[in-house]
């Protein structure tokens, strides 16, 4: 049997284990899940082990990291694999048909939280491995694995981890399954992720809530305030207004720009896709040129007053609001936090206390575009989706892509087996099984492709 046989072979089996892996409730946010977490990092650690990697559960600042390596001397080229078996919140419960840990398999798709982000797009890969060791073969390139339990909490801890053992990360390339197909059957190499910047801001007005009437209109509102420091965030056209924030983003380049003028775009598609009623970006800007090529600014929470059942008249005492902003290469996500402390402050009148807190960030990435690395990961996805694949950018970060830069010096290729549909950090995420099984095929031909290439 050769490797494409023994998958042939496993369709059922490698469903049944994708279930079990997603069966752990591996949330990274809530530490109440500390112990799935660290039972779904055991249960991977083993499932690699017994398909022939060497394996170890890697402590970090915060939920460890598996690492598993293949080595054979005479092997020229070293892959690095990045993936996360960590899991966003599967809140709202209410909205889920189906429990989002206890995975099913419905219309051809896998329904549960992790089934696409990033659990079984992760699982491709190491299924393609065990295609060529099961069948005794030897893996043609050597392989490293580090799968990290803290992505959907923002890799807080991985730089310093890659840090400490970039001799043991030392690799030619680094590959990363975690993102999405252009749309369907349309498989994508992106090669692109905006970056990203947290920050939160709490504005105190009285020290605790007063009486509205009594005190309304002469003491500060935070919330009042607050509604109008948002507000101020952006101008008409929609740009940020923050002094600065756009000086160091780079005018997109003419072959960008050709590059999205050539990939089919519907509007009322895209529109269908979210249930939003209408378009709302940035003045000036195609809608692909807003996702994956500009940066932007949003609240996403905002908390103060009162907000049981009814009413009740007071002047809140605080109100908070969390900010993401998404970034493009070249834009450094410190000094845009810094920027944005500055302004936010400046917009804030002396009669309320403001209390910033800044999380840190990542920046955006891009992978050159031209040369062998992208043209092999082309290559593979045409072998395993039997179809063209497009270039594309996309609107999401994944924080460690410029650590790999930064620290390894490795370039990163992202091959995504997901839709942009699949429900990712929303209730009934999903997966398409045949997306799945196309993304082991292309797993698969993607060794081989790498192993005639390196550094
Ligand atoms: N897999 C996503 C990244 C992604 C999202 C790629 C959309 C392509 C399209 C990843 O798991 C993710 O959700 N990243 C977070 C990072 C954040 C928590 C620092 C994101 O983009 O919000
Ligand atoms: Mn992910
Ligand atoms: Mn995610």
């Amino acid at each position: 049997m050769n490797p494409r046989e023994f998958l042939d072979s496993k369709k059922e089996v490698r469903l049944e284990e994708l279930k079990a892996f997603l069966r752990f409730p591996s949330v990274s946010a809530k530490s109440e899940h500390a112990k799935d977490i660290l039972a779904c990092a055991e249960w991977l650690a083993k499932h690699m082990e017994k398909i022939g990697f060497n394996t170890k559960i890697m402590p970090t600042g915060g939920h460890p990291v598996v690492y598993a390596e293949y080595i054979k001397p005479g092997n020229r080229t070293t892959i690095l694999y990045y993936g996360h078996y960590d899991v966003q919140p599967a809140e709202p419960f209410e909205l889920w048909k189906t429990s989002p840990f206890e995975p099913i398999v419905e219309n051809g798709y896998i329904i549960a939280r992790g089934s696409t982000d990033d659990k079984g797009q992760l699982l491709t890969h190491i299924k393609a491995v065990e295609a060529y060791l099961a069948t005794g073969q030897q893996l043609p390139v050597n392989m490293k694995f580090l799968i990290e339990g803290e992505e959907e909490s923002g890799s807080e801890n991985l730089e310093k981890f890659i840090n400490d053992n970039s001799a043991l990360l030392k690799a030619d390339v680094v590959v990363v399954s975690d993102t999405a197909q252009y749309g369907r059957n349309s498989p994508a190499v992106t090669y692109g992720l905006r970056g990203i910047a947290f920050m939160e801001v709490k504005l105190i007005g009285p020290d605790r809530d007063l009486h509205s009437g009594s005190f309304g209109g002469a003491i500060p509102n935070p919330i009042n305030v607050l509604a109008k420091v948002i507000a101020s965030l952006h101008d008409e056209s929609r740009h940020v207004t923050i002094e600065g924030f756009y000086d160091d983003v780079l005018p997109i380049s003419e072959w960008e720009k050709k590059q999205i003028a050539r990939l089919p775009f519907d509007e009322k598609e895209f529109l269908e896709k979210t249930g939003a009623k209408g378009l709302m970006g940035e003045r000036g800007f195609s809608v692909l040129e807003q996702l994956w090529s500009r940066p932007t600014l949003d609240i996403n929470g905002i908390r103060g007053g009162y907000q049981g059942e009814g009413g009740k008249t007071i002047i809140p005492s605080w109100a908070t609001c969390k900010i993401t902003m998404r970034l493009v290469p070249n834009q450094n996500p410190k000094d845009i936090l810094d920027k944005a402390e500055r302004y936010i402050r400046k917009l804030c009148p002396p009669s309320v206390k403001c209390e910033i807190i800044k999380h840190g960030g990542a920046p955006g990435v891009v992978v050159p575009t031209d040369g062998p690395w992208l043209e092999a990961a082309g290559r593979a996805i045409k072998t395993g989706f039997g179809l063209e694949p497009v270039f594309i950018k996309e609107g999401g970060s994944i924080p460690v892509v410029s650590t790999f830069k930064r620290v390894l010096g490795l370039d990163t290729l992202l091959l995504g087996w997901g839709q942009s549909d699949d429900n990712a950090h929303s209730p009934n995420e999903r997966f398409a099984i045949a997306d799945f099984e196309r993304g082991c095929y292309s797993a698969l031909a993607l060794i081989d492709e790498l192993s005639r290439l390196s550094r």
